[in-house]
């Protein structure tokens, strides 16, 4: 069986898994957050870096990119992202069509969930992190790129990249 997974933060950029489709897409009612905490990736568990999850946001819209992929790949996905994020159903738009899907989620209260803070106190975590998969600032940054290329302008991130750069 195929499925559609909604990405949002580094399954935009960093695609290590076969799928048959690729396009830009949405949710609605979603809006993306540097709220969760990484042990694993950016960070390690006695230093976590911050990385994405979604936030439950009346009317808010989040853009990202959806994947048609075989049920296999959930396997991989679900131990790459297995640092809190739960598997969600969600309606993806595409581009002239809604389907029913799946994204990854760090909901309010998981192990790792770390929750809003002052943006420049998250840029400074930012800045400091770094762990397995790389330096936590560039998480950052490559999902300012991946968004530019979207088309994409968000307060949020374009405020942590402008903090985190001085
Ligand atoms: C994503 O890029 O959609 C994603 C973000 C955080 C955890 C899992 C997936």
């Amino acid at each position: 069986m195929q499925h559609w997974i909604f990405g949002y933060g580094s399954l935009i950029w960093r695609v290590d898994f076969p799928y048959h489709e690729r396009e830009k897409a949405a949710i609605v009612g979603w809006s993306r957050r540097f709220w969760q905490g990484s042990h694993d990736h950016r960070g390690t568990p006695d230093a976590p870096g911050r990385v994405l999850t979604l936030i439950p946001e009346h009317d808010a819209r989040c853009v990202g990119m959806a994947y048609l992929v075989d049920e296999d790949v959930f396997e991989h996905l679900d131990h790459r992202e297995k640092n809190g994020y739960e598997r969600v159903d969600v309606h993806i738009r595409l581009a002239g069509r809604d389907v029913p899907g799946v994204t990854y989620i760090g909901a309010e209260g998981n192990f790792a969930y770390l929750g809003p803070a002052p943006l420049a106190d998250i840029a400074a975590q930012i800045i400091r992190s770094q762990g397995p998969s790389g330096h936590n600032i560039d998480y950052l940054l490559e999902l300012d790129s991946a968004l530019a290329t979207l088309g994409v302008t968000e307060p949020h991130v374009r405020s942590l990249v402008e903090l985190a750069r001085g």
